[in-house]
């Protein structure tokens, strides 16, 4: 049922449950965000909780049934590790049974600093993106996509010199909180049409925690 989202731009399907993100079978679809899937009072005990603490990276292959516990040991120490834990769960549990899969590569960071933060698409099918505090992904619509100027194209030139984004007021920014499914290059029939997105660098005062899910098996 798609009557509660709202289609607000080409390419893309916003809504506020996740039925936003069932239109990324839509061939005209390249990202769907669910947006504050992220309960606000959890964005803002990870955001405090994640300044003094270390936050250590995972990258790894996780099944649904496990990660609830993978996630509560790596982090034990971190306050409020339950309810991020039951987060990042619902998250595996809902891409597994939306992609068919038995298991996710997931990825989880805290940046603190300056990135490359370049326009470019994900030679992936599908990325789960999740920003649960700091400065969240930006993306652009396809109008405002020069395509002939990703990748080589723009070495050594920022997007700014690039001419990668048509109109720089007109980026699409996400909210810490909103969940996403990023279209990639390799979603079948997706070929040179992947989602243009980039990772704004995080202040050193206010880290970023991002999470990734990708295909496994
Ligand atoms: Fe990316």
């Amino acid at each position: 049922m798609l009557a509660e989202t709202t289609i607000n731009y080409p390419y893309a399907n916003l809504g506020d449950t996740p039925q936003a993100f069932t239109a990324i079978y839509q061939e005209n679809c390249n990202i769907g965000i669910w947006r504050q899937s992220v309960p606000p009072a959890l964005v803002d005990s990870l955001s405090s909780a994640v300044v003094d603490y270390a936050f250590p990276s995972l990258a790894t292959i996780v099944e649904p049934e496990q990660a609830k516990d993978l996630i509560l040991e790596r982090y034990s120490d971190m306050t409020g590790v339950e309810a991020f834990a039951d987060h990042v769960a619902l998250l595996i549990d809902m891409y597994c049974c939306l992609f068919d899969l038995n298991a996710a590569g997931l990825r989880l960071k805290k940046l603190t600093g300056a990135m490359c933060p370049k326009f470019h698409v994900d030679h992936v099918p599908c990325r789960l993106v999740v920003t649960y505090c700091g400065v969240a992904t930006q993306w652009l619509i396809e109008d405002n996509i020069d395509r002939t100027k990703l990748g080589i194209a723009s070495a050594g030139l920022t997007d700014e010199q690039s001419g990668i984004c048509l109109d720089h007021t007109m980026i699409e920014q996400m909210q810490a909180g909103d969940v996403a499914l990023l279209k990639g290059e390799k979603w079948l029939n997706n070929e040179g049409r992947g989602l243009v997105h980039r990772s704004p660098s995080a202040a050193p005062d206010s880290p970023r925690i991002v999470m990734t899910l990708d295909f496994a098996r």
